[in-house]
């Protein structure tokens, strides 16, 4: 069989360290130096020559520059003879999956080649924004999905009493299905609508009845925590019991925990294909069990 090594992009480091160990592979070492414009240098000082390399790297803010390091590094390693399996725990630009206006740019797939055109042969993600983006990809590409370890960090973290499963969106809801089937609780979906010019989010919850319930509100992201918010604010004034709030990707964008805690969310959970204080949830295991089925 090929070597199999670890190439820790910077985004993610700790997280490609913790993969790296569940897989029992050894991580190329590598000197990176960022120049004072903000320009990133690799060297890479080891033969890699015929070698299967998981780079990983999440390509969240700065995306644009955690992207371009995965295609330098991808690309030199290409180069140099390796197989390169990009692994990308947080997927920038898969919510560019699609034209929502006339003359928009369905930028995830202008990623999507540039990814190949750097070498790389195979993807992995996490929990990508929606099942439609892996069809624009020009190589075989699966999205792992967290949501179980979501569900056993709840179950095994948070008090709640038979809680209710809210889905935000209509995007969200076969995730939240999946969380509240695992959970063995309801599952409610509210609509959102968001103003494609301004970004404003609306969301509409109908008659609610979740007077004292504890819910547990469940979306693949959260930004500027706009959608959380609007959700949270519903469940207030429905009377809701405790609001635990849960993603795969914290983004956190400015000062969204705050946004979404001043809505009345009692706690707020992620996972760490996005660094952030409330990244609780490892989503290496669930990635490494999927890539020890892979031979190369
Ligand atoms: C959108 O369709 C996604 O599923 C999330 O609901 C959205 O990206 C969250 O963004 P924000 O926190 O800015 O509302």
């Amino acid at each position: 069989m090929t070597d199999r090594l670890v190439f820790a992009g910077p985004a993610s480091g700790e997280f490609a360290n913790s993969l790296a160990k569940r897989l029992s592979l050894p991580i190329v070492s590598v000197d990176v130096k960022e120049f004072s414009d903000t320009e990133t240098k690799f060297r890479v000082d080891e033969n890699v020559s015929g070698a299967s390399i998981l780079v990983v790297q999440s390509t969240y803010p700065p995306v644009d520059k955690n992207y371009m390091q995965l295609f330098l590094a991808a690309h030199h390693l290409s180069q140099e003879g390796a197989k390169v399996h990009a692994v990308i725990p947080y997927m920038g630009y898969a919510r560019q999956d699609k034209q929502f206006l006339r003359g928009e740019v369905v930028s995830l797939g202008v990623i999507s080649h540039l990814l190949r055109s750097t070498g790389v042969s195979r993807v992995t993600t996490v929990d990508i924004h929606s099942a439609e983006g892996l069809a624009l990809f020009p190589m075989p590409i699966y999205s792992v999905s967290a949501i179980p370890a979501l569900v056993q960090y709840i179950k095994r973290n948070q008090k709640l009493s038979s809680p209710v499963v809210i889905s935000p969106d209509f995007g969200s809801s076969k995730r939240t299905e999946a969380f509240a089937t695992l959970y063995g609780a309801v599952h409610l979906r509210f609509s959102k609508e968001r103003d494609r010019i301004t970004g404003q989010v609306k969301v509409e919850a109908g008659a609610l009845d979740v007077k004292d319930r504890d819910v547990i509100i469940v979306d693949d992201i959260v930004s500027t925590g706009a959608t959380i918010r609007a959700a949270a604010e519903k469940l207030r004034k429905a009377e809701a019991g405790r609001i635990v709030a849960a993603c795969i990707h914290p983004l956190l964008i400015e000062n969204a925990y705050e946004r979404v805690m001043e809505a009345g969310v009692d706690e707020l959970i992620g996972t760490n294909t996005v660094p952030s204080k409330v990244s609780k949830v490892d989503a290496t295991e669930p990635l490494a069990s999927y890539l020890r089925t892979l031979t190369e």
